[in-house]
C-alpha cells in the first residue's frame, strides 16, 4: 500500500491507500496556529513534523501487515518555510493566510516591471499569501533571520526533508511562490534576480508523480516505515485536491471546502491568465496544469464560529459523542434558506479571491431580534457558498453541468444542499473527496511507486458517492439573497481600511 500525507493548517491527515486504490483508514494529528498580531498566521515546521510521525506511528498498526511501498505529500501552499545551513528552521513558517506583506508584493512587481511584465513572466500576480512577498518581508524586518537563510520551501516540503533528507519540492507547490514561470515549469531566476534574492535559495522543483527521494534510516526509527522507500514529489493541496476528485486534466470544476475554500480546474494544456484574476499553476500530471481561486476563510469560518460561539456543542460533542460541527448544522437546518434575511461576509482573515484585500472583515448584517443561533450557523454556511459562487463567476466554466465537491466542509450534507442551491448545479461527491488533499498525495505515491501508470489511470478508481440536486424553490430565494450579498463589501469597504 501507500501513505498520502496532508500537511494542512489545522493538522495533518496521514491516509493508506492499497494497490487497487481502496482507502485502508486516516490518522489526523492536530497542531497550533500563531497569530503574534492582526493579519499574521504562523506555525512551527516541527509541529508538523511531529504530528505527521505520530500519525504515521498510528496508522501502520493499522494495515493488517500490509507494507508500505511509497509516500506521497501534499500540504497547505505558500507557506515559508526559511532554513539554515543545517537545515533548521530560522523562525516559524508564515503561513497562506497571513496578509503582512502587501508592501512587499507592490515592491516585487514593480522590480518585475509592473503587473503585465510579472504575469507574462509567471502566469500568476504576487498576492500577499504566496512565497515570494514573505522573504522580502523576512529581508526588511528580520535581517538576522534572512542572513542565516540558505534555503526556502514549502510546509509539505520540510516533511520531506525530514523523511528523506532531500531539498525539493514540486512544480505546483513552485508555481505558488509566485517566482515560478508555470508555462516552462522552472524558476524565473530572473525575476529572483531583478527582486534582490538569489536563485540559489530555491530548490530543484521534480513532478508531483517523481521520485524525490528515499525514506532515510534516521527518520524510519522515527516513524516505522522501512527505509530505503521512495517519496514523491507531491503537489500543494488546492492543486493535488482536484488531482483527487479525478479533475486532473477534466476541465470539469472541483469545489474544496478546507480552512480556505477553492474554486478549481485541472487542465490539459496551459491558460494564460492575462488580468491575473486567477491562479493558474502547473498540475500533477507532467504537462498539465490547474486553474483555481480561493477563498481564505470558508470552513475556516464556520471553524472559527464554532470555536467562539459553538461552546455549548463543543461541551455536548464530549457528552454525547456527535461532533460539535454536525450539532451546529442541525440548528442551521432548523432555520429557513437565507436566514430570514441574515449575511455574514467570510473575510476573517482578508480575502483573495474574489477581492484581493488583505484589509477586508467579516461581518453579520440583517440582524434583528429574531434571530437566534441557528440563524447565525446558516448566515456562515451560506456567506462562505456565496463567495465560492463569486470565485466559481470568475472562472470561464460557467457552463459546468455539475460541481464535485471535497474537503471537510463536503462532508456536511446541509452545506452540500446549500452549495446545489447557490450554484443552482448538482453537487457530487466521489471516492475519497472527504479526505482533501491525502487522498490525491496517495494516488500520486501510487504513480511514484509504479501501481498506475498514470495519474489518468487512477480516474476510474474514484466513483460517484453521492449527488446532491437543487432544490428549485430555495434556488430562487438564493438568487435574491446572493444578488444583495454581492453589493455589501463595495458598501464597506471604506470601513475596513
Ligand atoms: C491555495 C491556498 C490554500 C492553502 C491552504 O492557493 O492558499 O488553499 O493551500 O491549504
Amino acid at each position: 500500500c501507500v501513505l498520502g500525507i496532508d500537511v494542512g493548517t489545522s493538522g495533518c491527515k496521514i491516509l493508506a491507500l492499497d494497490d487497487c486504490g481502496v482507502i485502508l483508514g486516516s490518522v489526523t494529528e492536530e497542531y497550533p496556529c500563531y497569530a503574534p498580531q492582526q493579519g499574521w498566521s504562523e506555525q512551527d515546521p516541527e509541529d508538523w513534523w511531529n504530528g505527521t510521525a505520530a500519525g504515521i506511528r498510528k496508522i501502520i498498526p493499522r494495515l493488517n501487515g500490509k507494507t508500505v511501498c511509497a509516500v506521497g505529500l501534499s500540504g497547505q501552499m505558500h507557506g515559508m518555510v526559511a532554513l539554515d545551513h543545517e537545515n533548521h528552521a530560522v523562525r516559524r513558517a508564515i503561513l497562506w493566510n497571513d496578509q503582512r506583506t502587501e508592501k512587499q508584493c507592490d515592491e516585487i512587481t514593480k522590480l518585475a516591471g509592473g503587473p503585465d511584465a510579472l504575469l507574462a513572466e509567471t502566469n500568476n500576480r504576487m498576492l500577499t499569501g504566496y512565497t515570494g512577498g514573505k522573504i522580502l518581508w523576512m529581508k526588511e524586518n528580520e535581517p538576522e533571520n534572512y542572513q542565516k537563510t540558505v534555503h526556502i520551501v514549502n510546509p509539505k516540503d520540510y516533511i520531506r526533508l525530514k523523511l528523506t533528507g532531500e531539498l525539493k519540492t514540486d512544480v505546483s507547490d513552485a508555481s505558488g511562490t509566485g517566482f515560478f514561470c508555470v508555462r516552462e515549469r522552472r524558476w524565473s531566476d530572473d525575476l529572483i534576480r531583478k527582486t534582490g534574492l538569489d536563485p540559489t535559495m530555491f530548490v530543484e522543483a521534480v513532478e508531483s508523480t517523481a521520485v524525490s527521494g528515499y525514506v532515510t534510516k534516521g527518520a524510519a526509527d522515527v516513524t516505522g516505515l522501512s527505509a530505503g522507500i521512495p517519496v514523491g514529489g507531491g503537489g500543494g493541496d488546492a492543486v493535488i485536491s482536484t488531482t483527487g476528485l479525478g479533475l486532473a486534466k477534466s476541465g470539469r470544476v472541483g469545489v474544496t471546502v478546507g480552512t480556505s475554500g477553492v474554486v478549481a480546474m485541472g487542465l490539459a494544456s496551459f491558460l494564460p491568465n492575462p488580468n491575473g484574476m486567477l491562479q493558474v499553476f502547473c498540475g500533477n500530471e507532467p504537462g498539465s496544469f490547474s486553474a483555481m481561486g480561493v477563498t481564505l476563510a470558508a470552513a475556516g469560518s464556520y471553524q472559527w464560529f464554532r470555536n467562539s460561539l459553538g461552546q455549548d456543542e463543543i461541551r455536548r460533542e464530549k457528552e454525547e459523542g456527535k461532533s460539535a460541527f454536525a450539532l451546529l448544522d442541525g440548528e442551521a437546518a432548523s432555520v429557513p434558506p437565507c436566514s430570514e434575511g441574515m449575511f455574514f461576509l467570510p473575510y476573517l482573515s482578508g480575502e483573495r479571491a474574489p477581492l484581493n484585500d488583505p484589509f477586508a472583515r467579516g461581518a453579520f448584517l440583517g440582524v434583528t431580534s429574531r434571530h437566534g443561533k441557528g440563524h447565525f450557523a446558516r448566515a456562515v454556511l451560506e456567506g462562505v457558498a456565496f463567495s465560492l459562487r463569486q470565485v466559481y463567476e470568475l472562472m470561464s466554466a460557467k457552463d459546468a453541468s455539475e460541481i464535485v465537491i471535497a474537503g471537510g466542509g463536503g462532508a456536511s450534507p446541509l452545506w452540500r444542499q446549500i452549495f446545489a442551491d447557490v450554484f443552482h448545479l448538482p453537487v457530487r461527491t466521489v471516492y475519497g473527496s472527504a479526505e482533501g488533499g491525502s487522498f490525491g498525495a496517495a494516488l500520486a505515491a501510487g504513480v511514484t511507486a509504479g501501481i498506475w501508470g498514470s495519474l489518468e489511470e487512477t480516474v476510474p478508481l474514484i466513483r460517484s458517492e453521492s449527488m446532491t440536486a437543487p432544490i428549485s424553490a430555495n434556488v430562487a430565494c438564493y438568487e435574491e439573497h446572493y444578488a444583495k450579498y454581492v453589493k455589501f463589501y463595495d458598501a464597506l469597504k471604506w470601513s475596513f481600511h
